[in-house]
């Protein structure tokens, strides 16, 4: 195959629906799809795929191509980069002219027929079907989640591979294992096998659940391989993802049992992280496909702890977090069998907001420590509004008020809250209107103690943008600007007056900075700096002053 064939054919095989909706919402509108251009900023959609040409086509911006030209502009890689990977996700050899098949392609194979003969031997009948019954697994989900059965013996794989692929092949796809002295052992024997597919719908692994309760470990798992990274791996994806897609939402269990559970009784937004601990790669594949995550490990200690510890890893990729708590079950698959989804589908309604978990969790050791860490963990989330909501919420547990919050953040993330208020109250909205307008009458309209004020608090974000303006420079960057464009662009105008907006502005901001003041004085008391108190009276006097 030459290279321009080897391009037809990953054309071909790639779905640009799907690709596409990796970067934005599309709707199917006759007989293409619509959703708002990836491209560029756009509130009404003009973005459109053609899911029979395989082409896109924006006609706001006027960007346009096939897939593997989306899959360059939007991930920013080469032609060949863009190529490699859809071949990957698609499932076709990356080769062409006379090369032989690379041996990540053969470790694929070996791992697809393993698992066709796994299948082969749970459907036979015996101790792998004996178990799916007891265990109240229907066969349809069996099936569909491609369950099978390793046989007891030492030698199934070694057997019926062995003749068709090296050994040291089916090792290095961590099937079998090497005696000590000669030959090979399988590494699964007695055995029902969960096959591990990637996002795409290749098998990369196993998990392998014992029957006999004997079995000291009750499930053993594929080892990383050059096809399986653990760690960059999330069970039941390939099978839940349009799902989660549709909903916005994940629910993130731990175990293979879980998944199985709540997929086959309708929760089918679901995928289980396996037992280790959530590293931040699983949480930004989640975050491709929603944009909030019910996490539901064990409702034992250990499992709390997981909870606890994944929650600032979600943060960080973006993703909203909900933790769920169940009573009278150690598990999500437990629960259910017990009460039913319905039951479980309340519990994920009532699940508390992540801070508000982070806080009660380490509060039991104190309540500094619930503040300090739900704070830490608030840092790591990306937009700034996002953050901002989360200080709320966290001000609303602790008790402490939401100004003190924001200024214990600090650094870089309390940076981003300054500018961000901006979501907030109608007093903003309207100062930003104005300041998009006639950032000049904004400025003029300010004495210079009033912009000293303003400028001491988490308003000053609206004096920075004004003199920006002003000076006939860009607003900065994010959700500033995007608001300032919008206003401008929809030719949108304040509702009150100048003079009402600066008023109202300036009582606000010197309340928030008479707060600020009243814990200085507090300090300098408690000190007894009596030269830095006398200072800080006189600035309360002005204040006062100016808040008539
Ligand atoms: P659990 O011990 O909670 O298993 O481990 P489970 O899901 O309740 O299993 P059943 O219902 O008894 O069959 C949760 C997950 O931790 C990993 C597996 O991924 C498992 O699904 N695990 C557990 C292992 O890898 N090895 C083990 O020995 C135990
Ligand atoms: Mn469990």
């Amino acid at each position: 195959m030459t290279l321009e064939e080897l391009k037809n054919r990953i054309k071909e095989a790639a779905d640009i629906v799907e690709v596409a909706s990796r970067y934005t919402t599309l709707k199917k509108a006759g007989r293409y799809y619509r959703g708002l251009c990836p491209f560029h900023q756009e509130k009404t959609p003009s973005f459109y795929v053609d899911p029979e040409k395989k082409l896109y086509h924006c006609f706001g911006c006027g960007a346009g191509g096939d897939v593997i030209k989306l899959v360059m502009e939007m991930e920013g890689v080469s032609f060949m980069e863009a190529l490699r990977s859809l071949a990957r996700q698609y499932g076709i050899p990356f080769q062409w002219g006379k090369s032989s098949p690379s041996s990540g392609d053969l470790l694929f194979r070996i791992t697809e027929d393993a698992m066709r003969l796994y299948q082969a031997e749970l459907w036979r009948g015996g101790r792998g079907l004996s178990y799916i019954r007891e265990r109240g697994i229907p066969e349809e989900v069996a099936r569909e989640l491609l369950l099978g059965y390793a046989p007891s013996g030492w030698d199934f794989l070694v057997k019926r591979l062995g003749d068709k692929y090296p050994l040291s092949e089916l090792e290095r796809a961590g099937l079998i294992i090497k005696k000590e002295g000669e030959g090979y052992y399988d590494r699964f024997r007695d055995r029902v096998i969960f096959p591990i597919l990637t996002e795409y719908g290749r098998v990369v692994g196993f998990g392998a659940r014992a029957i006999s309760p004997q079995e000291q470990a009750k499930y053993i798992n594929s080892p990383q391989t050059p096809i399986y990274k653990k760690g960059k791996t999330l069970y039941g994806l390939n099978w839940s993802k349009a799902f989660i897609r549709k909903e916005g939402k994940a629910v993130l269990v731990e175990g293979y049992m879980d998944f199985l559970s709540l997929y086959a009784k309708g929760i089918k937004n679901v995928v289980a992280s396996l037992g280790t601990s959530l590293t931040q790669e699983q949480a930004s594949l989640l975050s491709r496909f929603s944009e909030e995550v019910f996490l539901n490990y064990d409702s034992d200690e250990a499992g709390m702890r997981s909870a606890a510890r994944a929650v600032p890893i979600l943060f960080s990729a973006g993703l909203k977090v909900r933790v769920v708590r169940l009573d009278g079950a150690k598990d999500p698959d437990e629960f259910v069998e017990k009460f039913g989804p319905s039951s479980y589908i309340y519990k994920l309604e009532e699940a508390e907001k992540g801070v508000i978990f982070l806080f009660n969790y380490y509060s039991e050791k104190g309540k500094e420590i619930g503040v300090k860490i739900a704070l830490e963990a608030i840092g790591n989330i990306p937009d700034p509004i996002a953050r901002r909501y989360e200080v709320a919420e966290l001000a609303y547990v602790s008790g402490i008020e939401e100004e003190i919050l924001l200024s214990m953040i600090g650094g870089e993330a309390g940076q981003g809250l300054s500018s961000s208020g901006l979501s907030l109250t109608p007093m903003e909205e309207e100062a930003l209107t104005l300041i998009a307008r006639s950032p000049e009458a904004f400025l003029k309209l300010l004495s210079q103690e009033q912009r000293r004020v303003l400028s001491s608090t988490r308003l000053s974000y609206l004096l920075d943008a004004a003199e920006r303006l002003a000076r006939g420079e860009e607003p900065p960057e994010g959700e500033v600007k995007k608001r300032i464009s919008r206003v401008l662009f929809e030719g949108r105008e304040p509702h009150m007056e100048a003079g009402q907006i600066i008023l109202n502005l300036v009582k606000y901001s010197v309340g928030l900075a008479l707060k600020a003041l009243q814990r200085r004085i507090k300090e300098a008391e408690r000190v007894g700096d009596s030269e830095k108190l006398i200072e800080l009276l006189k600035e309360k006097q002005r204040l006062i002053k100016m808040r008539g």
